[in-house]
């Protein structure tokens, strides 16, 4: 079997959810559907924790990488990896913020793909991000989130504790964060002009180890691609007219 990690083992020593096998799922889910829009690309990735889906960004063709993680232990963990696999200086950026700090700088960036993996339960702020990410002007958004059962588009909150690498960041606090439905992030990226493409894991996915959240639908894996080709056409005829 051919699995992206397994050429770079050290990215299974972190202690979240770095399972061979749920890396391997997901690089299917995340990465494999997306090769085009990333080659050449700018590249966002928020709760990057130690590098590893902007690691395999760069591997799939991204020209740079900015990461945005506040845990100083994940961001060592990334330098070590990036240091490890030899990968250049210019071809990476990271910030050690809460990205909830960001939400103005990124608006006024201008990103390829924008990569919100694991974090989209892990904020109470999730229409202010869209909107910068938005403003950011992605060609593609990948999400990959825990998800609530609910065939309405909602948020359900909850406080969250800063106890460990897998939490929100909250200083050692707690802080409201909320999960979505698969509803609301289809609402979030359809009002943000994306076409949503959802990732069929029951189809696709060829080994349930480790990776039964998906199999139960308590996540999913989301690409949202921007219709840039309508908005032309629509453009055109108006200027044809
Ligand atoms: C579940 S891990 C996901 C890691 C990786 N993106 C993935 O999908 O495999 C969540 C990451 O988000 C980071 N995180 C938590 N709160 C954050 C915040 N307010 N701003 C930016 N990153 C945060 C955590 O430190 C952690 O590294």
């Amino acid at each position: 079997m051919n699995r992206f990690f397994d050429q770079f083992p050290a990215f299974y020593a972190s202690p979240v959810s770095a399972h061979p096998n749920r890396l391997h799922q997901r690089y299917r889910a995340i990465i494999e559907p997306n090769r085009a829009a990333l080659a050449g690309a700018k590249v966002l990735d928020i709760g990057a924790h130690d590098g590893r889906w902007s690691f395999a960004a760069l591997h799939a063709g991204a020209e740079h990488v900015t990461m945005i993680e506040p845990r100083p232990s994940a961001m060592t963990m990334a330098r070590t990896r990036f240091a490890e696999y030899s990968v250049p200086c210019n071809r990476f950026t990271i910030i050690q913020e809460d990205v909830s700090h960001l939400a103005g700088w990124i608006a006024g960036q201008r990103f390829d793909v924008v990569l919100l993996l694991g974090f989209l339960y892990h904020t109470g702020d999730h229409l202010r991000l869209m909107e910068a990410i938005n403003a950011s002007d992605p060609s593609i958004v990948v999400i990959d989130s825990e998800i609530v059962d609910d065939a309405e588009a909602v948020i359900r909150y909850r406080v969250e504790q800063d106890q460990d690498e897998r939490c929100a960041f909250a200083c050692g606090q707690s802080v409201i964060t909320g999960t979505p439905s698969a509803g609301m992030i289809d609402m979030m990226l359809t009002h943000c002009g994306f076409r949503v493409f959802r990732f069929n894991w029951s189809r696709r996915c060829d080994d349930w180890q480790a990776v039964g959240d998906y199999q139960q639908h308590l996540r999913m894996t989301v690409t949202g691609r921007r219709e840039r080709h309508q908005l032309a056409q629509t453009c055109n005829g108006g200027r044809q007219a």
